[in-house]
């Protein structure tokens, strides 16, 4: 397997391995999936990501999301300057590759780029309570879980954060 950073070249590879998972969880309301116009905003340099190969098949893909100003920043709905708060935004990998500590490596990893780009005073991540392989991947990486809120719509979502 290899990593690499992903590009606006992997959006179709991300958006499939998305529908994929979604298709596959016993739980759906654990992933609210992200709009391709979100990502194109990502990849155009709104945000950043790592991914996953099997060979030439994207297998895991980890987001970062850069919202600034925008109306879905979660600084704004716990009181953080919003203008520096990065978001970890989105984790999806092949259920084939699961529970090896990808998802805990990853995090580390991308959460280190968040530190070294030098924008960001904290990022904040979600995860519904019960996604415990989400929940532990970044409490594992020092995240502190603030609480459940209701988010998107009405979904229980843990709220973690992590001071840069
Ligand atoms: C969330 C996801 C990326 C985790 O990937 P992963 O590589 O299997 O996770 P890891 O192997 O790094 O495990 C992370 C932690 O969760 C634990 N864990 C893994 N699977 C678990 C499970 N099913 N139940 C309880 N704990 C679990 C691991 O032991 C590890 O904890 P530790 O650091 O204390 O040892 C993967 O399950 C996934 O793609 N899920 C579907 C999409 C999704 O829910 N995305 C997140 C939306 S917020």
């Amino acid at each position: 397997m290899t990593e690499r950073e992903l590009t606006a070249a992997d959006l179709d590879a991300l958006l499939a391995l998305q529908r994929a998972t979604y298709a596959g969880l016993a739980r759906r309301e654990f992933l609210v999936q992200t709009e391709p116009e979100e990502l194109a905003y990502i990849f155009g340099g709104g945000g950043a990501g790592l991914g996953v190969f099997d060979g030439e098949r994207l297998v895991g893909a980890w987001v970062l999301y850069y919202p600034f100003g925008r109306s879905d920043n979660l600084g704004l709905l716990l009181n953080r300057d919003p203008m520096t708060a990065a978001h970890f935004e989105l984790a999806l990998l092949d259920p084939a590759y699961r529970g090896r500590g990808l998802h805990r490596e990853m995090v580390r990893r991308l959460t280190e780029t968040a530190a070294r780009d030098g924008r960001f005073t904290c990022i904040l991540a979600t995860a519904h309570p019960d996604n415990a392989a989400s929940v532990r991947g970044f409490t594992a990486c020092g995240y502190e879980n603030l609480g459940v809120y209701k988010l998107y719509g009405g979904l229980d979502r843990c709220v973690l954060c992590k001071p840069l």
